[in-house]
């Protein structure tokens, strides 16, 4: 045969982790992966409050000068597992399926391995079993791919003449949940657009021996067995195959309240409906910013901010990323709610209060909801309207039910919480995306989003 085997071409390349090795397909091609949405809290109150208390770690540990002290910066992430959107992955040979958060808000695929010692969870096809795949193998420590992961602590001094000296992670999120493991490299299987079965090989991901934190853990993390660490460093799976796909993704997350719940997808490259939504320009753009200090991130630029259209009188630095690199505003699939800067948030507030002409009622403050109506006898309530003015003369105009939740029978409450500012950073999360097509375009360095988008496939 005159072609050179797909593995001698993948070893050609010096990253060989980063390219796709299958001449096989067309670069039409592109993957739409189902978004799965679980729940396993009997209230989206109690789910609520777990994502703020997790977010309430992650601006503390900002503000006490954690940044500076670890390797790389710190990530938000997987978050509490609440209201939470789940990708199946399948690696391995024979393949095998495993269940992972998709998380824009960090980079590292990960998956807790058979040997996880502490992974709590010993249900069948709950760990990746690296024995039963033969196509498993951990990096080398001394392999250039390790030094794309921070390392564990005291590192280990590598000895590149030990044959079996494997690359040691240790990555956190930013509420402190850590996985620890060796950083590996695997075959993975692909279902694309056309319907043709694809192997990734060497798909550079965590095999994770150790968790620890809320974020990873127990009830909160909801059955996931890893991360799908979907942000803009080069580890991500976003990253890793977009010199295969075209370096964009896109997903479309669908209001899981309704009954029965409609699919959501996640798509890598650009699937036909991404163009035919630019085509019949649909799609609004804004700039994707970046921030040194915070390489993962997704950040946009907030101008100013509206409700029933009057601005709000917000100083516009309120929004810019400081010389910490905190501040800025961060697009995230891994956090249900959205964060507002203090000031910001006080006069979005204040706005709502004013607007509202429903009876406020009062929830249990371990609720730390700021602000809930009565809605009991109102048909259709009406509620303010909340506009985002962004970088690049684009309106981002949620519906109401993207920052009002009914928290209670009848009772809805404001969405959002406030982040102080000089030591965090603003979030839109995963429940103020619902409804938008948001295409993710890392070569043209911007975000597109349309609610015209989210038709059924
Ligand atoms: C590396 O390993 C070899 C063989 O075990 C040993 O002789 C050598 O001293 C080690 N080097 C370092 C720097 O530890
Ligand atoms: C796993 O072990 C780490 C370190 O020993 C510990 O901090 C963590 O709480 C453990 N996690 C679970 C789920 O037991
Ligand atoms: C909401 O209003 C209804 C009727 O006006 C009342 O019966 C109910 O107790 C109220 N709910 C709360 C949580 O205050």
């Amino acid at each position: 045969m005159a072609f050179p085997s797909s593995l001698t071409l993948c070893m050609f390349f010096f990253f060989a982790i980063f390219h796709f090795c299958n001449s096989l397909s067309t670069s039409q091609d592109y993957l739409k992966l189902p978004l799965l949405h679980k729940n396993s809290f009997s209230s989206p109150a109690q789910l609520l409050s777990s994502d703020s208390h997790r977010l309430s770690v992650l601006f503390s540990a900002l503000h006490g000068g954690h940044r500076r002290s670890v390797k790389s910066p710190l990530i938000s992430g997987a978050s509490t597992g609440s209201g939470q959107y789940f990708v199946s992955l399948r690696i391995g040979s024979p393949p095998q399926s495993l269940l992972l958060v998709a998380d824009t808000g960090s980079d590292l695929v990960w998956v807790k391995c058979s040997a996880c010692r502490n992974c709590s969870d010993y249900r069948p096809g709950s760990a990746f079993l690296t024995r039963h795949s033969s196509t498993f193998s951990p990096h080398h420590c001394y392999d250039p791919a390790c030094r794309l992961v921070p390392s564990l602590k005291p590192s280990f001094p590598c000895n590149h003449t030990v044959l079996h000296s494997p690359c040691r992670y240790e990555y956190s999120y930013a509420d402190g949940s850590t996985t620890s493991g060796f950083f590996s490299k695997e075959t993975a299987t692909l279902t694309t657009s056309s319907g043709k079965e694809a192997k990734l090989r060497d798909l550079a991901f965590g095999c994770g021996f150790r968790v620890s934190g809320p974020s990873v853990t127990g009830a909160s993390f909801n059955g996931a067995q890893g991360v799908m660490g979907l942000g803009r460093g080069s580890i991500s799976f976003a990253s890793q195959l977009g010199h295969r796909f075209g370096n964009k993704f896109s997903y479309c997350l669908l209001d899981y309240t309704i009954s029965p719940p409609p699919t959501s997808y996640l798509t890598i490259g650009s699937g036909d409906q991404n163009g035919a939504v630019s085509k019949s320009s649909g799609m609004n753009y804004t700039p994707l910013l970046t921030n040194p200090l915070s390489p993962s991130f997704y950040y946009i630029g907030i101008k100013s901010v509206s409700v029933n259209g009057a601005k709000l009188p917000i100083n516009p630095s309120v929004w810019s990323i400081d010389e910490l690199g905190n501040g800025g505003t961060v697009i995230d699939s891994g956090t249900t709610l959205s964060f507002l800067a203090e000031p910001a948030y006080r006069h979005v507030l204040a706005a709502f209060r004013q607007k509202l002409k429903l009876p406020i009622v009062a929830m249990k403050p371990k609720l730390s909801f700021d602000l809930c109506v009565n809605v009991s006898g109102v048909r259709r309530p009406m509620l303010p309207k909340l506009s985002f003015r962004l970088e690049g003369k684009s309106v981002l105009s949620p519906p109401p039910r993207n920052y009002f939740l009914e928290v209670a029978d009848r009772v809805m409450c404001l969405a959002m919480q406030p982040v102080k500012t000089g030591s965090g950073f603003s979030v839109i999360g995963n429940l103020m995306q619902q409804g938008f097509l948001l295409d993710f375009d890392k070569d043209r360095s911007r975000l597109g989003f349309s609610r015209r988008g989210c038709a059924s496939p």
